[in-house]
């Protein structure tokens, strides 16, 4: 298929929760050290959100720096979405108190679930928006409060988790394109692993599923880990196949930053050096969709990368999903 328009990324933005809680602070909540907490996850601080400050307004923030990094005017948008597992509630979506925030109307906007998979998921969605001329300019957010969905009494989640959001403008152009491929995957049967299993139409909100604690993420550490490796290590080699390009053009790998052992594992199965991969999750722990985004616009913000660099997004998270993307910034 031929298509009508190339996408460029215009710029980026992100925004964290002004709190930080430490390793030292999870002492004090569960049983556990910093000791094991960095040795088992590289972790060492996360953000969290104020109990007023919803998921749409982290993202709002997010938007804003990047809508300036783009010289754009919300005005001039024409899509929005917003990848989230977290969302502000389960209707109408955080896409749509975010375009009111944003002072725009009558555009279409929507969330996008896709656990930490999200933002690749989107960026696939709005690369074929806008390749095929559906719309022109688009605000691709991954916005994420997952220490709202946290269980406070369980080590083997609690320490992982943060708050914070990324965005991303694009925008059709005449030229090649800056997101070179995209592959996707997912397969259901695993939903079980991890999940979030209370509030919805299984497990409809009652007394007890608040007791169970059924409202917050339940994972098989050990298993997602297993499954996560090689299904990054495969994502990432299909996009760099799609997109006609190898290890050796990508300037820096951006992996969803799940644990830091996770990453280890990936890079040493594709073969590069940790140095090409960018690792930021110390700071911010595991924040799902909002991890490659954040990560994405850090890695500019600090000169990691310039105008030009190739760059490869590998994500795994809850379904499971998977994906990667091979972008121009
Ligand atoms: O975002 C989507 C993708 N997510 C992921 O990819 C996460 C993948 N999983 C992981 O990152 C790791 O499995 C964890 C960090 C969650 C856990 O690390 P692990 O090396 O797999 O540990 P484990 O679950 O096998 O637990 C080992 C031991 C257990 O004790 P026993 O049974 O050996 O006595 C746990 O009870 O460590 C214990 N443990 C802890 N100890 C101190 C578990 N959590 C903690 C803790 N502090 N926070």
């Amino acid at each position: 298929m031929n298509n009508k328009y190339g996408v460029k990324i215009l710029g980026t933005g992100s925004y964290f929760p002004e709190k930080i809680l430490t390793n030292a602070d999870l002492v004090k909540i569960v049983e556990t050290s910093d000791e094991w907490i960095t040795t088992r996850t590289g972790m060492k601080e996360r953000h969290l959100s104020a109990k007023d400050e919803p998921t749409s307004d982290i993202a709002y923030k997010a938007s804003i720096e990047a809508l300036k990094a783009s010289n754009v005017k919300p005005e001039e948008i024409d899509l929005i979405i917003v990848a989230t597992i977290t969302p502000d509630m389960l209707t109408p979506s955080t896409a749509c108190f975010l375009q009111t925030k944003l002072g725009i109307k009558n555009i279409p906007v929507f969330d996008l679930s896709a656990a930490c998979s999200g933002f690749v998921y989107a960026l696939a969605v709005a690369k074929a928006f806008i390749e095929v001329g559906l719309y022109k300019t688009i605000l691709l957010v991954g916005s994420e409060e997952l220490a709202k969905f946290t269980d406070w009494t369980d080590r083997n989640t609690c320490i992982l988790f943060g708050d914070g959001a990324g965005a991303m403008v694009l925008r059709a152009c005449n030229e090649p394109s800056d997101i070179l491929s995209v592959y996707l995957g997912a397969d259901g049967a695993y939903a079980g692993l991890l999940d979030l299993p209370g509030g919805g139409t299984r497990n409809p909100a009652t007394h007890d599923t608040v007791n169970e604690k059924m409202h917050a993420i339940k994972m098989l550490g050990k298993d997602v880990f297993k499954a996560a490796v090689p299904k990054m290590v495969f994502a990432a080699e299909k996009a760099l196949e799609f997109a006609a390009k190898k290890l050796e053009d990508i300037k820096l790998f951006i992996p969803h930053q799940a644990n830091m052992r996770i990453l280890e594992a990936v890079a040493k199965k594709l073969e590069i050096s940790m140095e090409r991969v960018f690792v930021n999750l110390h700071k911010t722990g595991n924040i799902s969709s909002a991890t490659t985004i954040t990560a994405l616009d850090e890695a500019i913000k600090t000169g990691r990368l310039v105008k030009g660099d190739l760059v490869e997004l590998v994500v795994f998270g809850a379904g499971f999903t998977w994906g990667a993307a091979v972008i121009r910034v």
